[in-house]
């Protein structure tokens, strides 16, 4: 077996994209394995950027198979989107399956995202409103639409009439919003499904079978361990499981399929939405960091808060993940500070944790224990050795390995796809 993992380390947007892009160049079958149009991962290839947010960020190769999986929520919609403006730009799509065991997510989701975040609450997420958590609590709550409903109509008539009777209900009593009519949505889903059921496929089975085949099969995560349902700052997370546990259930293959986990490393720290973010940078600094490192999002274009790098938060994802591989991103960005303070523990009511506690309320009162790192000034974008890195850059990237002890596979410099520093070569 050859399967290997895609991880993010921190609160997403470290990264992944660009490296499931480069991996996916040497694989037969990109598989995405939870999550949905949430995601926003970008590759950028010979100065072209491309965003995707449903289609597995291998889909520039159209050797490998481009697989979304049975944990993914699929807004067709959004998919079709993305796949016409792909293919106006000349990138074939023909070669994506999509799980008929996947769950439709609906226009209503979207509809109950946007008003659960118009309430007024302290505990308002701060969500990308693109109806991922009220998609997955319909999933939980066996009342939601599955992608092999589309195959027979007649099914998927019947269970819409009966899910949209308790969805309008919760739309209008509970938010005092405007209901969908059923005709209307029944009207919108007979082009979706005339065009999304030649897709359509048993994933689990297609997966598994390559997997025996001795093919090469790489799992993209979205998202990250600290937005992850059970480990990350809850309430403040996505509603699946992002870590190497979620393609076990999400994908359907059992555990001995994963021989690689790499986990993304960003050299500092950024979050998008609401939550704890002990090393947030709200001054100047934070400014200037968030402009030279770009840091908006993909999905929402909203600006990343942002932070210095956060040990403990990534050696959770080491361990939650049982990580065997990292790759650093973004460290380019980290030329010319002067310092670089890295957060080692958390000072909690004068005690020194290394762990991330599970109530928000303790964790809100972490104050950072920094390991002061000394800058550099060169730029370092077109390094393609490690040796040529600055001293100091090359410490601050090998204290993260002595940190997480896991071995770090790649640096990557640059957004490009080429633009890394290979230590160990990964496929
Ligand atoms: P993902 O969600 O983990 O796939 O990450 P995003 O695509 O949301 O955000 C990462 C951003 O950083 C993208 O704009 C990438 O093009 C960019 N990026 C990735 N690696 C590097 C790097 O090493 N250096 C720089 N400067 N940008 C990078
Ligand atoms: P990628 O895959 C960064 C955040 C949202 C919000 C919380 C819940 O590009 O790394 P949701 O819409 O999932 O219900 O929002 O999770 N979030 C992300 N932040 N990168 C992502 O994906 C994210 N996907 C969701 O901002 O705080
Ligand atoms: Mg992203």
């Amino acid at each position: 077996m050859a399967g290997y993992v895609v991880v993010g380390t921190q609160w997403g947007d470290e990264g992944k994209g660009k490296v499931v892009d480069l991996l996916g160049t040497h694989v037969n079958m990109v598989v995405r394995y939870q999550g949905g149009n949430n995601a926003g991962h970008t590759v950028v290839v010979n100065g072209k950027k491309t965003v995707l947010h449903l289609l597995p960020s291998g889909i520039l190769n159209h050797d490998a198979l481009c697989v979304i999986g049975p944990g993914v929520v699929v807004n067709p919609f959004v998919l079709f989107k993305e796949i016409d403006t792909l293919e106006a730009q000349g990138v074939k799509c023909d070669h994506v399956r999509i799980s008929d065991r996947a769950h439709i997510l609906m226009p209503y989701h979207v509809r109950l995202d946007e008003l659960e975040e118009q309430r007024a609450s302290k505990y308002r997420v701060g969500t990308t409103k693109n109806g991922i958590g009220p998609c997955y609590a319909d999933k939980y709550s066996r009342i939601g639409l599955r992608m092999c409903d589309l195959k027979d109509w007649d099914v998927f008539l019947d269970k819409l009439k009966d899910t949209l009777e308790i969805k309008n209900a919760e739309i209008t009593k509970v938010f005092g919003g405007e209901p969908f009519d059923y005709d209307e949505l029944v009207k919108e889903f007979e082009p979706i499904r005339e065009r999304i059921s030649p897709m359509l496929c048993d994933a689990t089975d297609l997966v598994n079978k390559a997997l025996a085949d001795n093919k090469v099969v790489l799992f993209e995560g979205a998202q990250a361990n600290m937005l992850d349902i059970n480990y990350g700052t809850y309430p403040f997370v996505t509603s699946s499981s992002p870590t190497a546990a979620g393609v076990l259930e999400g994908v359907g293959v059992g555990p001995k399929a994963l021989d690689h986990i790499i986990g993304i490393v960003k050299a500092y720290s950024t979050r998008v939405g609401e939550g704890p973010f002990v090393t947030e940078l709200l001054d100047d600094t934070g400014k200037l960091l968030r402009e030279k490192g770009a840091e908006y999002g993909a999905t929402t274009g909203r600006p990343r808060r942002v932070g210095w790098l956060d040990l403990p938060v990534v050696r959770q994802g080491v361990r939650i993940n049982g990580l065997t591989e990292l790759a650093i991103t973004k460290i380019d960005i980290l030329s010319g500070f002067d310092k670089l303070p890295v957060c080692i523990g958390y000072d909690i009511d004068g005690k020194v944790y290394d762990t991330v506690p599970a109530s928000l309320e303790v964790y809100g009162r972490a104050k950072p224990v920094y390991k002061v790192f000394d800058g550099w000034k060169e730029d370092i974008s077109h390094v393609t050795r490690f040796e040529d890195l600055p001293e100091n850059c090359q410490k601050y990237v090998r204290f993260i390995e002595e940190y997480c002890g896991t071995k770090i596979a790649l640096v990557s410099v640059n957004p490009e796809r080429e633009g890394n520093i290979i230590l160990s070569k990964l496929i």
